[in-house]
């Protein structure tokens, strides 16, 4: 088990280079699979989530190259399983992108039904129904969902619920079905644009992506290429609202600040400063912040996987906060661990009321899940004295090298391996 130690009440100051977008990788990874020919993947994040599924991938028999530490080739020509086992899936939820480009590349896909980060119900249903639509034959047996079809044949297809897996997953499947495939009430979240962007440099045909209905020509063959994924945006927004938590003084290199606008608005309403430039973004504050109102929405509005990170910001701030979250159901599992520092929250329902304290004191926090993990670890950085996070295997999911570009950046953080039992800093 591993944790972090730190010695938080420090400004953070400096640079950090943001890393690819996890779950652009995730899709593109996937997608790359359809492909007979080399695709190469440049700017990949190094974390566990993607590390897991290109064993997934490799599983199935493609070839799977690092070349290094941010690069891989893929060549999807010598697979020979169309079953994706539940060894991987437990692990992360987005191996379920494997359904899409298995049944789009070969008609057939056996997956396991999806494991991942618990917030929430998570069903796949809308996924389900638009592999229905383009032809396959689509159940659920003992844990795992089999699609297979002869023949995909484009098709016009609602979302129920935009949802930016469902988008995907369909998009890809789509790609290679005969004829046009109409996507409505789609995502249009920034890695749904890069995913696409991708599968289009290998040959495919894809219109929309971006807004709210995506146009597909089904192609018979893609082609390889090599391909750079976009930055990461929740990871960026963490780094901003490290910069505001702390009163510091952080800039943000590789970036697409169109894609953080929503998190750069909320930060200047509540009193930070937040400059833009063409690839970075600076983040500064050097007072008390102000409560505000947040509402998770799916893009452009404020992301879901950024509310636990603002509430670290708003347990400090001056007034009362109040955050709503619209997608996910149980997406306030930090709450009972921001208490532990003196936080004072009420949460009913899908409501958290947050009434801001002066100071809050160090403590032992649990992670829960990946950005609430992300979430504590900028509390503890705010909070004078020692702390612990502990569980942050969820956070390596998703945050290369967490820790080092935090103490880049000034921060007192120390990652320590803990034999179960007998876990360090009891009484931090
Ligand atoms: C993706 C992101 C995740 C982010 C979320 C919302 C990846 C790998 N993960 O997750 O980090 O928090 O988008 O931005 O990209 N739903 C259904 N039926 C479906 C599909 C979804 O009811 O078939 C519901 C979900 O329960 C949820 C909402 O739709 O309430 C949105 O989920 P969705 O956009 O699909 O999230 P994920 O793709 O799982």
């Amino acid at each position: 088990m591993e944790q972090y130690v730190i010695y938080g009440g420090k400004s953070l100051a400096g640079e950090v280079t943001i890393s690819g977008a996890k779950n652009a990788a995730l899709g593109i990874l996937a997608g790359a699979i359809m492909c007979d020919e080399t695709v190469t993947i440049e700017n990949l994040p190094d974390v566990s989530d993607i590390n897991v599924l290109l064993e997934a991938i490799s599983a199935i028999g493609a070839v799977v190259e690092r070349v290094d530490r941010h690069t891989v080739r893929i060549n999807g020509s010598t697979i020979h399983s169309e079953l994706v086992d539940y060894d991987y899936i437990q692990k992360i939820r987005a191996s379920y992108y494997l359904l899409g480009a298995l049944l789009g590349k070969r008609g057939n896909a056996t997956v396991a039904l999806p494991g991942g980060c618990d917030i929430g119900a998570r069903p796949i249903d809308q996924h389900l129904k638009g592999f229905r639509a383009l032809g396959a034959t689509v159940t659920t047996e003992n844990g795992f969902v089999h699609a297979k079809a002869n023949h995909l044949k484009g098709s016009h297809i609602f979302l129920d619920i935009v949802s930016v897996g469902a988008t995907i997953n369909i998009m890809m499947a789509a790609a290679m079905a005969e004829g046009q495939t109409i996507i409505e009430n789609v995502a249009k979240e920034p890695h749904i644009v890069d995913v696409a962007n991708f599968l289009n440099s290998l040959g495919a045909n894809i219109k929309g992506a971006g807004t709210d209905v995506i146009r597909i020509r089904g192609v018979q063959k893609l082609h390889g290429n090599t391909y750079s994924i976009i930055p990461d945006q929740i990871e960026a927004g963490t780094f901003m609202c490290l910069a505001a938590a702390t009163r510091g003084d952080i800039l943000l290199k590789n970036v697409i600040p169109k894609h953080l606008e929503a998190i750069s608005a909320k930060l200047v309403e509540v009193g930070a400063e937040v400059n833009e430039y063409d690839d970075s973004v600076r983040v500064c504050c050097s007072h008390r912040l102000t409560g505000s109102t947040v509402k998770t929405r799916v893009y452009p509005g404020f992301p879901t996987d950024m509310q636990p990170q603002m509430a670290a910001i708003l347990m400090l701030a001056e007034g009362t906060s109040y955050i709503h979250e619209t997608i996910f159901e149980s997406r306030f599992k930090y709450v009972g661990e921001l208490r532990k520092m003196g936080a004072v929250i009420k949460v009913e329902s899908s409501v958290a009321m947050i009434e801001g304290i002066e100071k809050s004191s160090p403590a032992i926090l649990k992670t829960p899940d990946l950005r609430a993990g992300a979430a504590l670890t900028i509390a503890a950085l705010a909070t004078e004295g020692k702390s612990t996070v502990t569980d942050i295997e969820y956070i390596e999911r998703g945050y290369e090298n967490f820790d080092e570009k935090l103490r880049a950046l000034g921060a007192t953080i120390e990652r320590q391996t803990v034999t179960p039992g007998r876990r360090k800093n009891k009484f931090a």
